[in-house]
């Protein structure tokens, strides 16, 4: 299926919109015409000829002659709702809502399948790094154990200037001053943005679908000045870091959260704005992928990229999710962490599994152990309301045995 005269209906002229516009007009190798653009806001004025804009989603979806659907808008409802419609319609689809993808991914599979068309989503997780391609293609055969990295760049500015020293309230107001942060980093800063990622990729890396709201998202905002401490003490950097791992021979297990990462993590020097992916394949061992994460002209360019593979009638065939593998996901995994808290009743609402340090002053305490993952789920919303600090400290995931309290 080559798609021949491509012709583009842009939804959306904003921070990816305007790079995808701009890649596309100064890119020597691949062409393509983008006939109408979308957008919301009729008071904005835009370095656009006014014929190419428009503010009735029917001006692209209607028009038989755009073969193309891209939608970059911000809204993941209304952007199920022009996808949704775009595909049903037969028209291919390039989109980056990560959101939108993680919460419809299997009606989008069967539109796809449905309606002979192909949707393409590439700058949804981690921006211009090909990782999406990357398991859909190179990793369609072979078993994976761990997906693992750096999925946001707005927590990683934010972490790195932590490291550096700064309080993390001053880092977050630095980043938004600069442009990496939202005026509401909700999404970045408590990690949900990097779970939407989590879910597509371990689509494409285990074959399954999993509820965003199945899994556990513990971001950055309960860090305080003593966990920042102690990491730079022990010669640790903060990130906050996605784990998609196989437990055991038919499980897997994802969780978002902050980790401790030394000197030999590939992570560690990962910085600023940047992404990093781990992928851990049983037999390839470990690839390391790095690049800008987000940004107007790197998002841009992962946009066209998907846009030129259309052109060559590509599309994601789902290996590992058709071939319906034995395979469940679980959140009854141990993993060992640190644990701050500022009350020391707080720390009684734990059950442990195994403990290895505890330290306690006047002003806080931490417990080093390893405790199960459904606890911390089950307990999500009192860590972030008593302003607990939760840090994974290694990569060790095991089955669960005997809880103790302390
Ligand atoms: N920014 C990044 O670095 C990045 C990276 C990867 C993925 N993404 C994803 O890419 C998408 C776009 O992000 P962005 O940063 O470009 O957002 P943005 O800068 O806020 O721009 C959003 C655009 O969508 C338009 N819009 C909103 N609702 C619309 C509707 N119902 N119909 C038509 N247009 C509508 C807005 O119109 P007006 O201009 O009229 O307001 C605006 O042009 C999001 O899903 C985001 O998660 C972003």
């Amino acid at each position: 299926m080559v798609v021949s005269n491509l012709k583009i209906g842009l939804f959306g002229f904003g921070c990816v919109g305007r790079g995808l516009y701009h890649v596309l007009n100064n890119n020597t190798g691949f062409k393509a015409s983008i006939e109408s653009i979308v957008v919301k806001d009729p008071s904005k004025s835009r370095n656009l000829a006014q014929e190419l804009i428009s503010y009735d989603r029917r001006n692209i979806l209607d028009r038989d002659d755009i073969t193309v659907v891209v939608e970059l808008i911000d809204d993941a409802d209304e952007a199920f709702e022009i996808v949704s419609e775009a595909m049903r319609k037969g028209k291919h689809v390039v989109t980056a809502n990560k959101k939108m993808l993680a919460e419809h991914l299997s009606e989008l599979i069967e539109l796809q399948q449905s309606y002979n068309v192909s949707l393409l989503y590439e700058a949804a997780a981690c921006g211009s790094i090909p990782i999406i391609r990357t398991l859909e293609e190179y990793f369609d055969n072979e078993d994976l154990k761990r997906v693992s990295g750096i999925f946001n760049g707005t927590t990683n500015y934010v972490l790195s200037r932590v490291n550096g020293n700064y309080s993390y309230s001053n880092a977050l107001q630095q980043a938004q001053e600069l442009g990496f942060a939202e005026s509401d980093p909700t999404n970045d800063v408590e990690g949900f943005d990097p779970k939407f990622k989590a879910v597509i990729l371990t689509l494409h890396a285990f074959g399954k679908i999993v509820r965003p709201e199945d899994i556990l998202n513990l971001g950055i905002t309960t860090l305080q000045e003593e966990d920042s401490r102690y990491a730079a003490e022990k010669g640790y950097k903060i990130k906050l870091m996605p784990v998609i791992e196989r437990v055991g021979h038919n499980r897997f297990t994802v969780f978002i959260a902050p980790r401790f990462v030394d000197t030999g993590n590939q992570l560690y020097n990962v910085d600023h704005e940047y992404n990093g992916v781990i992928v851990e394949g049983l037999f390839s061992g470990e690839q390391f992928l790095q690049g800008r994460g987000a940004g107007s002209l790197p998002t841009g360019s992962a946009v066209l990229s998907d846009i030129s593979a259309l052109s060559c009638g590509y599309r994601y065939v789902f290996k590992k999710y058709l071939q319906c593998k034995d395979l469940e996901y679980t959140d009854d995994v141990l993993v060992e962490i640190y644990l701050r808290y500022n009350i020391d009743t707080d720390i009684s609402h734990f059950q442990w599994n195994k403990v290895e340090e505890k330290y306690q002053s006047s002003r806080y305490g931490y417990t080093i152990g390893s405790i199960n993952l459904s606890q911390l789920i089950h307990h999500r919303q009192y860590i972030l309301e008593h302003k607990i600090f939760v840090c994974m400290i290694s990569d060790n995931l095991s089955q669960n045995t005997n809880q103790i309290n302390i």
